[in-house]
């Protein structure tokens, strides 16, 4: 029986390290100030969310999204032992697209070289951060169809150029970092269920949109964008906005029922899972979610502290930091579980 395999993994952060301390200090430049900018500091952010400090792009205007998930992508096919023009399917997912269309997949498929060798298919998926789950669900129907053989599966985001340095934006401003995550997944014939992709399931409730969203534009409007940027006045829709008590509940929520039905669905327990890889949002719903779903918290991996939420990237960015780092080992099988903006939720059971 054919199923699906991870075949290899990277990942790529910036950089610039920029410490609550600092953020406190930036300017939309990522200028650090003389005097505070935004009335936020090292103890509030740590106390609620555990982020110490998360990574940046330079800001020279130069680095794109396609260029972070094209790092991640070259370590991710290496490590698979394979060539760019090996891949025939890339599916990207971001929130942090180079440009609203076309999709920034086609962009990477270009950077890698293969565009014109490959004219390999090109998805972007926009699950915020779910994504990774949604985008590894599809890989693995592909993959078991036989509808494609090498899948480049990529959650990337440059989320610090879209936030707003100010103390109306604190809230969501401090959560996030830049980076990438990538995963090559291909077919193999086994007839282990307990190999590979073991388990996805992806799930959303809509009523939830408008509680964690960045609008930038509305489409029904005529002019569908009408504000001056730099007027702090009317420049509110440029940025995230974000219910942060709604989403934490519903992301406790989400995160453990997925993780019990994963569980539940494929017969395992905590006995055949080495690691916990949740998304990395807040640490603080990940202890609760931890708490809630009675798992070994020997088992959790985070990266929340040093990278902040990274979204469609934190799930293959934990993975790999932590394979670095000598925990997570060939073959070790992970469950996976997300919450993002939609509202999107899901989970996953694989090997790595
Ligand atoms: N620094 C200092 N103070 C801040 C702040 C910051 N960065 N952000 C908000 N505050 C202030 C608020 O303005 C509020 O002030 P007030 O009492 O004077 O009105 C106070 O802190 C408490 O705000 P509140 O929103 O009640 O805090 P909270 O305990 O709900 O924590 C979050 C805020 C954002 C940390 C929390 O709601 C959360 O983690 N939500 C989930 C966010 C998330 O994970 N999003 C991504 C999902 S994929």
């Amino acid at each position: 029986m054919i199923r699906t395999k991870v075949l290899g993994l990277g990942s790529y952060v910036p950089d610039r390290v920029v410490t609550n301390e600092e953020i406190a200090f930036l300017n939309d430049q990522h200028v650090r100030q003389a005097t505070q900018v935004t009335e936020t500091n090292d103890q509030w952010i740590q106390q609620r969310t555990g982020i110490k400090e998360r990574r940046y792009v330079p800001n020279d205007g130069a680095t794109w999204t396609s260029d972070l998930a094209l790092e991640a992508s070259k370590r991710a096919i290496a490590d698979a032992g394979l060539q760019p023009t090996d891949i025939d399917c890339i599916i990207l997912g971001t929130l942090s697209p180079d440009f609203h269309f076309p999709g920034t997949a086609v962009v990477v498929q270009k950077k890698l070289g293969i565009a014109d060798k490959t004219s390999c298919a090109c998805f972007d998926i926009r699950q915020q951060c779910s994504a990774f789950v949604y985008g590894m669900q599809m890989a693995d129907a592909f993959i078991r169809c036989g509808t494609y053989k090498r899948i480049l599966l990529i959650g990337a985001e440059l989320h610090s150029h879209a936030l707003d340095y100010s103390t109306r934006g604190r809230d969501v401003m401090v959560l996030f970092g830049d980076g990438a995550g990538a995963m090559v997944l291909g077919p193999m014939e086994t007839d282990d269920p307990k190999q590979g992709v073991v388990y996805t399931a992806a799930h959303a409730d809509g009523n939830g949109a408008m509680d964690l969203c960045l609008k930038i534009f509305e489409i029904a409007r005529l002019p569908y964008l009408d504000y001056d940027p730099r007027d702090r006045e009317q420049n509110a829709l440029m940025y995230p906005k974000m219910d942060g008590k709604r989403v934490f509940l519903n992301a406790v929520r989400g995160m453990v029922m997925s993780t019990q039905a994963a569980l539940a669905k494929t017969g395992m327990s905590w006995d055949d899972i080495q690691w916990f890889v949740p998304h990395q949002a807040n640490l603080r719903i990940n202890e609760k979610v931890v708490e809630v779903a009675k798992i070994p918290p020997e088992k959790v991996l985070n990266t929340i502290e040093f990278y902040g939420n990274t979204t469609a990237a934190t799930v293959p960015l934990t993975i790999d930091y932590w394979r670095q780092q000598g925990k997570v080992k060939k073959g070790d099988r992970v469950l996976s579980s997300v919450f993002g903006s939609g509202f999107t939720w899901g989970a996953a059971i694989f090997t790595v």
